[in-house]
């Protein structure tokens, strides 16, 4: 997509902002940082840094469905690091708000799990959680689907939570017993370590329930089905600006997000770094919470709020 080169100052983005009906802003990890919780990528605070210790070829397979499946104690070994245990929300996320409540957001396409966007005030028809949340909770046999919290406890105590219906119906048929492989003995004894509900000390095994999966996408998941349905069907033909928060957008299909819209619509990026794979009109680099305090500065519009952040530079990339 080539630039529109009618825009590249802020004062450009504010009058964008001004004028605009349907904003799609477009968020990731980047504008929780300000609260502790750490993004993905960032050398060094970046929770993909800090995971070395897991030993994994590519720390991305934490999130990994198939990875889950065969071994879900790598995910739980770090779940309960990432289950939302806040209820504050940035300045960034009461700009997001604030864009609603002046009528002027269309839709938050979030890629982030912690749902500080509902805190902040948005209301849910205007997100989209693109990545899932830890709202609910699915058995990955069965699927029967829970309420989320159900399993904070367990997540917590580090254990592996298991599937309260398989475990019924397994009880109900009597759990026949098989002799163990070698092979799936060692695998057991690696889970009991880990998996509170694993009492089963015989040399046979009983069948046992699935394992219980929060509903945050994994790698090899399909998105939500609304994600698809409200960007082409309702979104795309509506949109007339799009700001993007806090991203590297190296996630498909979120990443694609700006190209797949209309090219003529005006895109901004905010985030510490600029990308080099897309082309924005303006890029807006610095802390987020700097920048919308910056842009709502301008826009007169009253950004109260208990962080919002000291005066900083913000970088407005020209080329
Ligand atoms: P990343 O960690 O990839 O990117 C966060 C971006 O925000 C980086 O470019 C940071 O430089 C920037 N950033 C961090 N703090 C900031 C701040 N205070 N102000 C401005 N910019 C800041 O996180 P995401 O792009 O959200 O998916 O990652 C996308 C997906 O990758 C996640 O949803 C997750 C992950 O794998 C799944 O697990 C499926």
């Amino acid at each position: 997509r080539a630039k529109l080169m009618r825009y590249n100052t802020v004062d450009d983005a504010v009058r964008l902002i001004d004028k605009s009906q349907n904003i799609i802003v477009i968020t990731g990890a980047g504008i929780s940082t300000s609260l502790g919780i750490p993004d993905f990528r960032s050398q060094g605070t970046g929770l993909y840094s800090k995971l070395a210790h897991l030993g994994l070829s590519d720390p991305q397979e934490v999130f990994d469905i198939e990875v889950f499946k065969q071994d879900p104690t790598i995910f739980y070994s770090v779940a309960k690091d990432i289950i939302p245990s806040t209820d504050r929300f940035t300045p960034t996320h009461k700009f997001i708000a604030m864009l609603h409540e002046r009528g002027k957001l269309l839709t938050n396409y979030s890629q982030n799990i912690d749902n500080l966007e509902i805190k902040a005030g948005l209301p849910k028809e205007k997100l989209i959680q693109c990545h899932g949340s830890f709202g609910t909770a699915s058995c990955v046999q069965c699927r029967y689907q829970i309420e989320g919290e159900k399993i904070f406890s367990d997540i917590r105590a580090g254990k592996i939570p298991r599937c309260t219906r398989c475990l019924s119906s397994l009880k109900a048929a009597g759990a026949p017993k098989r002799k163990r492989s070698a092979g799936a003995e060692k695998k057991r004894k690696r889970w009991a370590e880990q998996d509170s509900s694993d009492d089963n000390n015989s040399e046979y095994d009983v069948p046992s329930a699935g394992v219980m999966k929060p509903d945050i996408t994994f790698f090899g998941e399909e998105l939500p089905d609304e994600f698809s349905r409200r960007l082409t069907e309702n979104d795309r033909d509506k949109v007339d600006l799009v700001i993007v928060i806090g991203t590297s957008l190296k996630v498909t299909p979120v990443s694609e997000i700006a190209s797949f819209l209309p090219p003529h619509i005006p895109q901004i990026y905010i985030s510490r770094q600029s990308v080099t794979h897309i082309n924005f009109d303006i890029d807006l680099l610095g802390d987020c919470d700097v920048v919308v305090a910056e842009l709502c500065r301008q826009l007169k519009w009253p950004l109260v709020h208990e962080m919002v952040p000291p005066d900083q530079e913000i970088t407005v990339k020209t080329e």
